[in-house]
């Protein structure tokens, strides 16, 4: 059964159960008060029989004229010989109970054959010598409660046929939005996951449900595309992965072939080989880690080996690993550091691989000759700030939060892909941000770009204890 027919038909019960509780009331009320009426007013014309018949005059129906609903006044003996009886045609129909005489003074309804509900009231009272029996007739008290009855059953009924349709429109108008959002909800376990449901006013709670659902929707929407973006992007990646790790073996097979195949190779020729094999080498050893490095941080499985750290030597000995480098590529370095350096907490090895990638990119990305790179580093306020500047290439302002995703380079990576797979910054900022850093980059198009990095300094406590 449908939420809709359920709430109407419990409505509906609901206000049929009022609506019967107000009319069983009012009938109850109403019958209680007429049945005193029908005994005060037998009651009254009793004394007014035994009242007359006190002061000696004989009763008439004049005697009764205040009463519009007289019916049979008998006058008794005290052996209970009818002396007196007056009374209307319908005097006939009032069957007396046997025992009225034994029970004077107690006034009690009285039924007549062939029509339901009490008829008449009658009551036996004792008089000067005898007794004085009264009826009155109820027959208007209870065609009013027939048809109170009947008028209550009717206009319930039209009330409550009224309230169920109300209730059904209502019903049908509130949950419109419901059926809605079943619908929408089939679209999108069809696949479609564009689909939303329609606005509703924003106050109603199907408005806010709405609300809730179109935003949990679009969410959805967003990380769907964002995985797609993802796989994409390691579908392209895994292309050029293979790519990179096809090239530096073609060449160290090749290599090693000639350098196997002519065993007597002059030793200049030989150096030459061997020096590109090893370069091949580190190239794919390179490639193969990042990946590894990639794998390991994504899953939540990379150690960390926290120390207190001299950023200074970091950075020296991230200048000497790439020193070679620079010279092959005409860069200069220069590295600016400060005499008292705070202290930081961090895992060192981490922060040279940031430093490699850093430098390394700004000797890739220098694209003039001379180039030049400086490293620097300075407090500022609670954290440590290291920068690596280049006079390079530079980075767009669209590109530069873009280089920070994984396997991303800058600018149109179809016509001029840079070497390297793009993982570098996204590495970096995973390890800076795992000691509650920051990395970033500002740069103009063909003037260089400034890389940025924060770490918390420690002090105190702190460094006491994680020395
Ligand atoms: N100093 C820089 N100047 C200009 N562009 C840069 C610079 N550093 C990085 N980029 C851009 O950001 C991209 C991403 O750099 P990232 O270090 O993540 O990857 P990569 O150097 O291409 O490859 P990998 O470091 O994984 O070998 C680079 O490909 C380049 O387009
Ligand atoms: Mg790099």
């Amino acid at each position: 059964m449908s939420i809709r027919l359920k709430v109407t038909l419990a409505t509906v019960a609901i206000a049929a159960l009022a609506v019967g509780a107000v009319d069983v009331t009012t009938f109850i009320l109403l019958s209680d008060y007429f049945d005193r009426r029908a005994a005060a007013s037998v009651r009254q014309v009793a004394h007014t029989a035994v009242e007359t018949l006190g002061s000696g005059h004989r009763l008439t129906l004049e005697t009764f004229a205040s009463s519009d609903r007289l019916v049979l006044v008998e006058v008794l003996s005290p052996k209970g010989k009818v002396l007196q009886r007056l009374g209307t045609s319908e005097a006939g129909k009032v069957l007396l109970p046997s025992d009225l005489l034994s029970h004077p003074g107690r006034a009690r309804s009285i039924e007549v054959p062939g029509s339901r509900g009490p008829a008449f009231e009658v009551i036996a009272v004792p008089a000067k010598s005898g007794s004085v029996i009264a009826a009155v007739s109820v027959k208007n008290e209870v065609s009013t409660l027939a048809h109170l009855f009947r008028l209550n059953f009717t206009v319930g009924g039209v009330v409550l046929g009224l309230l169920a349709i109300v209730a059904l429109v209502v019903l049908t108008r509130s949950l419109r939005p419901l059926r809605q959002i079943a619908t929408t909800a089939d679209a999108i376990a069809a696949g479609d996951l564009s689909a939303r449901v329609a606005p509703a006013p924003r106050r109603s709670e199907i408005g806010r449900v709405e609300t809730a659902l179109n935003r949990m929707l679009a969410e959805n929407e967003a990380a769907f595309a964002q995985r797609d973006a993802t796989e994409e992007r390691l579908r392209q990646f895994l292309a050029d992965a293979s790519h990179e790790l096809r090239t530096p073996l073609t060449s160290i097979r090749a290599f090693s072939e000639i350098l196997g195949d002519n065993p007597r190779l002059d030793e200049g020729e030989r150096a030459k080989f061997l020096g590109i094999i090893v370069k091949e080498s580190e190239r794919l050893t390179r490639l193969i880690n990042q990946v590894l490095d990639l794998a390991k941080i994504e899953s939540g499985a990379a150690e960390w080996h926290s120390s207190v750290i001299d950023m200074r030597e970091v950075l020296e000995d991230s200048a000497t690993a790439v020193s070679q480098l620079f010279k092959e590529r005409n860069v200069k370095l220069t590295v600016e550091v400060p005499q008292n350096v705070p202290a930081i907490v961090a895992d060192r090895d981490r922060l040279v691989q940031v430093m490699l990638n850093l430098l390394s990119n700004a000797a890739k990305f220098c694209g003039r000759t001379p180039g030049a790179v400086t490293v620097s580093l300075a407090p500022q306020g609670e954290f440590l700030r290291v920068q690596v500047t280049d006079n390079g290439i530079g980075i767009s302002a669209a590109d530069q939060e873009v280089i920070f995703e994984k396997f991303r380079q800058a600018g149109d990576t179809l016509t001029g892909k840079p070497q390297g797979s793009g993982l570098g910054l996204y590495i970096s900022r995973r390890i800076i941000e795992h000691f509650s850093g920051r990395i970033w980059v500002t740069s103009r198009p063909r003037e260089g770009a400034c890389f940025s990095f924060t770490l918390p300094i420690v002090r105190g406590p702190a460094l006491v204890k994680a020395a």
